[in-house]
């Protein structure tokens, strides 16, 4: 190359760092896929609730049975013997418009069978359901659990007398488990909500008013950044919500300073 066209190569180069960098917008790694919705609340410690599960700054919140906040991410889960950690009763789903929801859920994505929790625990998702009569109609959700019962992208989303699948919320409450409706498909009707324990009315009426009572309705979801209106809610934060942007600061500054020196030997 001749010193000119290696200099109008490293300008093109800066220029093009320089663009990349201030365009990229930060976030995180890029996640997307079709998905089937079940629902769960099974009064268990969320799966993300423990040390270790991913690179966060702290696991899942989990609570005692009086719904306050556990400090110590090894206690044990309600749903196993001698276990007193259960899920905090503010991890359940609102509606902020007709259109709009916030939420938790249990996730599991095919093809990262290495990674499993690692990969999805805390992560944020944005489902814009695909099936009527809530097509039209976007969740943002937050990792909170695993969806182990399957081997395919499954979005658990976490709705209080939603689902029974054991008596721990009977437990939990104190009361019969009947409350919570009929194993493996919760509590039937928007009455029946009453009777669930007062903190958890709200997210069990939210499935039958905002979410029309569907079952097993499909969305297309990708990740997005966590909002803080679900983060505050599990003090959960995945350390890759930055990750997106190709170049580190670090190596872009290296990478322009490199080649500035390129442009001066070439002059
Ligand atoms: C309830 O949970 C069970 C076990 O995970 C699941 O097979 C079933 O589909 C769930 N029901 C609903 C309505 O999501
Ligand atoms: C519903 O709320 C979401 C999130 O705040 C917002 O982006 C959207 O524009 C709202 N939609 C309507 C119809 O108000
Ligand atoms: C869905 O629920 C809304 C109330 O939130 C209701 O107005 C609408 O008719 C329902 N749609 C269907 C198809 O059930
Ligand atoms: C991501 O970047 C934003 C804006 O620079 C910052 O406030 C936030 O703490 C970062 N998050 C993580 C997990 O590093």
């Amino acid at each position: 190359m001749t010193p000119s066209l290696l200099r109008n190569f490293v300008v093109l180069f800066d220029l093009f760092v320089i663009l990349a960098t201030t365009t990229s917008a930060q976030g995180p790694p890029a996640v997307s896929g079709e998905t089937l919705t079940t629902r769960f609340w099974d009064c268990c410690k969320p799966s993300c609730g423990w040390n270790g599960k991913a690179s966060v700054t702290d696991p899942v919140r989990s609570c005692d049975k009086n719904d306050s906040p556990i400090n110590d991410f090894n206690a044990g889960s309600l749903c196993a013997e001698g276990g007193s950690a259960t899920t905090c009763t503010s991890q359940q789903p609102w509606a902020v418009n007709d259109t709009f929801s916030y939420g938790f859920a249990g996730v599991y994505i095919s093809g990262h069978d290495k990674e499993l929790e690692n990969f999805w625990c805390c992560a944020c998702y944005q489902l814009d359901f695909t099936s009527d009569p809530l097509k039209g109609k976007t969740m943002i959700v937050q990792a909170s659990n695993t969806a182990y019962d399957v081997k395919a992208n499954r979005f658990s989303l976490a709705v209080p007398g939603g689902n029974t699948t054991s008596d721990t919320c009977a437990k939990q409450f104190g009361v019969e488990q009947t409350v919570f409706g009929e194993m493996g498909s919760g509590v039937t009707s928007l009455e029946n909500c009453d009777s669930l324990p007062d903190a958890l009315k709200p997210g069990c009426e939210w499935r039958f008013n905002w979410f029309n009572d569907t079952l097993y309705p499909t969305a297309n979801f990708k990740r997005v950044t966590c909002p803080t209106e679900l983060t505050s809610k599990t003090g959960c934060i995945r350390k890759d919500e930055n990750a997106s942007s190709s170049l580190s600061p670090a190596i872009t500054s290296a990478l322009v300073v490199a080649s500035f020196v390129a442009l001066l030997l070439s002059a």
